[in-house]
């Protein structure tokens, strides 16, 4: 399919886990926990569909705003996620990526990212990328970092182009999203791969995230079918 439709790379905002707990009369971390299951749900069905990536937004470098506890619990969360669904990657082929600052992480959330990613890193099938403690404004500083310490010709030069920044970005082999999805209703890009996202196609969809289900995945990738993606250029 990913052949077929030139949808390589999904990002998605999943937006929405606060008001469904609220709307159920629950507390905003029961949100949380349904929106694990739906992400779990949402990777499964990208793998059966061919996608080649998947980036999800789970917490943001704005996120450390919430209460200690909501943030400790989504931590928590992202920790049996990593832990509990090895062996449905080595099923399913699932690569394990990470975007964000590593650095701001909790010490015990990194470790079982790097082990997750080391034990996931020959697999051939969906990359899912974990967006955490990610922000778009502080990757292009972190790859601005990055940049100025290797030096070079460019820096001396002191003129960049377009594409310089690239090489320098958490992860510049993966191409940048063709689509990215936010669920929640709102049609905000809240920091989301800024840099990556120049001709990204937009979806944005009214149900609130742990309602989402393969479905939707299927009438959003449908949506992004019926695009004509013109990359600043003309129709053919
Ligand atoms: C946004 O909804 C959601 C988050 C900030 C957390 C996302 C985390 C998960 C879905 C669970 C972990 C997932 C993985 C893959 C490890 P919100 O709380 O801002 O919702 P609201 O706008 O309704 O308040």
């Amino acid at each position: 399919m990913a052949e077929k439709t030139g949808l390589r790379h999904i990002g998605i905002i999943m937006d929405g886990n606060g008001r469904w707990a609220e709307r159920q009369g629950l507390i905003r971390t029961k949100g949380h926990l349904e929106g694990l299951k739906a992400a779990k749900r949402i990777v499964k069905a990208a793998a059966d569909r061919g996608i080649a990536y998947l980036t999800l937004y789970v917490f943001s470098t704005e996120n450390w705003k919430r209460t200690v506890s909501e943030v400790n619990f989504i931590m928590g969360l992202v920790k049996q996620y990593l832990k509990a669904e090895l062996d449905f990657y080595r099923e399913n082929h699932i690569r394990i990526r990470h975007t964000g600052d590593m650095e701001g992480l909790p010490p015990d959330i990194v470790k079982d990212l790097r082990e997750a990613m080391a034990d996931t890193g020959d697999f051939e099938g969906l990359q899912v990328v974990l967006a955490l403690n990610y922000g778009g404004r502080d990757e292009i500083g972190r790859a601005l970092t990055r940049l100025v310490k290797a030096g070079g010709e460019k820096l001396a030069a002191e003129k960049f182009g377009a594409e310089d920044l690239r090489p320098f970005l958490d992860n510049p082999d993966i191409p940048d999203p063709d689509l990215i999805i936010r669920t929640g209703g709102e049609w905000r890009i809240s920091n989301f791969l800024l840099w990556e996202a120049a001709y990204s196609e937009f979806y944005v969809s009214s149900k609130l995230w742990p309602d989402w289900t393969p479905e939707d995945l299927d009438e959003a990738i449908e949506n992004f079918q019926g695009r004509q993606r013109r990359f600043g250029g003309v129709k053919a």
